[in-house]
């Protein structure tokens, strides 16, 4: 449907940006704070990029002052920041740590005190490796207690403070990373022992909703979800099938447990079919189904066009594209069941992912339409190598061509009848992209990283920081 006047974003719309805090925090073991599986992880040879780390990363830790005025000038009137368990619990569980709160509250005292809303997410990734010590980290049931009792201190510290809360981001990525691709710490690839730690998860996470509803009665919690929509790679009723298999596994398989309490159906079939399927326990779908998210987070990057695998010899498991140099994009799929392919009619950025605008009105409205939630935008943005001109000057067009496409599409979906609370652009500055080092930037604000002097990190504003500023004070492009 093409709307000749789109509906305008609501008054209230949170305009803002994101972060985690493995990838701008720094201070890895000061104020004590314990390991988290990332910072072992790291450690190991050729595990990241040219071995780069956290330890430092922005040293948001300790110039969050600077970052917070950076935002107000910039106008954003929300910012989404995760908390790292391992300040707050350095071994997990047992002793909290006073002054792992303290540094939180004062990030969230210095956002409100410039009418910035916080939004707290819960788990970014940066699990306590004691966790992992004591007893495998996500693959066992202990975690769901832990997980709870860690949640509950956060929203007893914060909850008058902080409406919005994230419970999990993108689950499906930290779980597939961390035991199929083995990408992620703990770099397990195995599927059976993926689908358990991925049923804990999802408890986990359920029972953290159920205390925020009960200790936070006005304030709002969802997950952010990576939802990368998929399509059809044309009418062939193979690959609709195709699609329909990739969807269910890879989308509604999370999805449809966190708003229903329940795995789609021929997902499950198949995971029942290859061994795979997780124990399910007396009380755990009871669980599931009790709690329900207040809105979905979405974490909106990219589609994919997706076709009939053959049973024999179809592409597998994917590995990511790290190189930032440009070919043909990795595919990944499940042999019988799917597997992506090139879409011809989008562009690809210089990690080979799909660019997609339309894709997140299109994502947008499948949520709507299949759990009738509010959806916050959690992450958007580009991922791309940025060059300092003189004067300092960044031109970033590329990434405001994509931001500008985006809003546009989410102003679609608006118009055709979504409800959206919110749009963090990820990221406010430069951070550490997990596996990717410092070279691929998705800020609004430049970190310069001086090889010699690491401690540079000097702040410069992009192109696009005007131009998102503006976007703030037009409320809409
Ligand atoms: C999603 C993750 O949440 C974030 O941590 C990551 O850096 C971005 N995707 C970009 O890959």
């Amino acid at each position: 449907m093409e709307h000749l006047e789109k509906t305008p974003f609501p008054k209230e719309f949170l305009w803002g940006a994101a972060s985690a805090a493995y990838q701008v925090e720094g201070a890895w073991k000061e104020d004590g704070k314990g390991p988290s599986v990332w910072d072992i992880f790291v450690r190991k040879e050729g595990t990241t990029f040219k071995g780069t780390n956290g330890d430092v990363a922005v040293d948001h830790y300790h110039r969050y002052k600077e970052d917070v005025k950076l935002m107000a000038e910039q106008g954003l009137k929300t910012y989404r920041f995760s908390i790292a368990w391992s300040r707050i619990f350095p071994s997990g569980n047992g002793e909290v740590n006073e002054r792992g709160l303290q540094f939180y509250d004062n990030l969230i005292d210095e956002l409100l005190a410039y009418n910035i809303e916080p939004i707290i997410t819960l788990y970014h990734w940066d699990l306590p490796q004691a966790l992992l010590e004591q007893y495998g980290g996500w693959e066992s049931r202990q975690i769901i207690e832990d997980f709870n009792n860690y949640a509950m201190t956060l929203f007893k510290r914060y909850g008058d403070r902080v409406k919005y809360w994230i419970s999990m981001n993108e689950q499906n990525y930290f779980i597939g990373y961390s035991y199929d691709t083995g990408l992620h710490p703990p770099g397990i690839r195995d599927k059976k022992r993926m689908y358990q730690a991925n049923h804990n998860a999802n408890l986990a996470n359920a029972r953290a909703i159920q205390s925020f509803h009960e200790l936070v009665p006005n304030g709002k919690i969802g997950p952010s979800f990576a939802y990368r929509p998929y399509y059809p790679l044309n009418s062939n009723p193979d690959n609709v099938l195709a699609f329909e298999n990739c969807e269910d596994l890879n989308n509604y398989f999370w999805m449809d447990v966190y708003v229903w309490g329940i795995y789609p159906k021929s997902a499950w079939m198949y995971l029942v079919k290859n061994g795979m399927a997780p124990q399910i326990r007396e009380g755990d779908l009871e669980l599931l189904q009790s709690v329900k998210p207040d809105f979905m987070g979405v974490n909106y990057y990219r589609t994919s066009a997706v076709e009939k695998n053959p049973i024999e010899g179809g592409v597998g498991i994917g590995v990511k594209n790290t190189t930032g140099k440009k070919g043909s994009t990795v595919q990944s799929g499940v042999p019988g069941l799917y597997k992506t392919t090139d879409n011809p009619f989008v562009e690809t950025s210089n990690w080979d992912w799909e660019i997609d605008p339309q894709g997140i009105r299109i994502a947008l409205r499948r949520i709507t339409g299949r759990y009738q939630l509010p959806v916050l935008i959690t992450e958007n943005g580009l991922g791309e190598y940025d060059n300092v001109e003189e004067d300092e000057i960044i031109n970033d067009d590329y990434r405001i061509k994509y931001l500008e496409s985006h809003i546009s599409a989410i102003q679609d979906a608006i118009s055709d009848g979504v409800e959206v609370l919110g749009y963090c652009a990820w990221s406010f500055t430069d951070l550490l992209s997990w596996l990717n080092g410092y070279q691929k930037r998705y800020g609004f604000v430049y970190i310069n990283r001086n090889e010699e002097d690491q401690k540079d990190l000097r702040r410069i504003k992009k192109k696009s920081y005007y131009w998102y500023q503006d976007v703030i004070a037009r409320n809409g492009i």
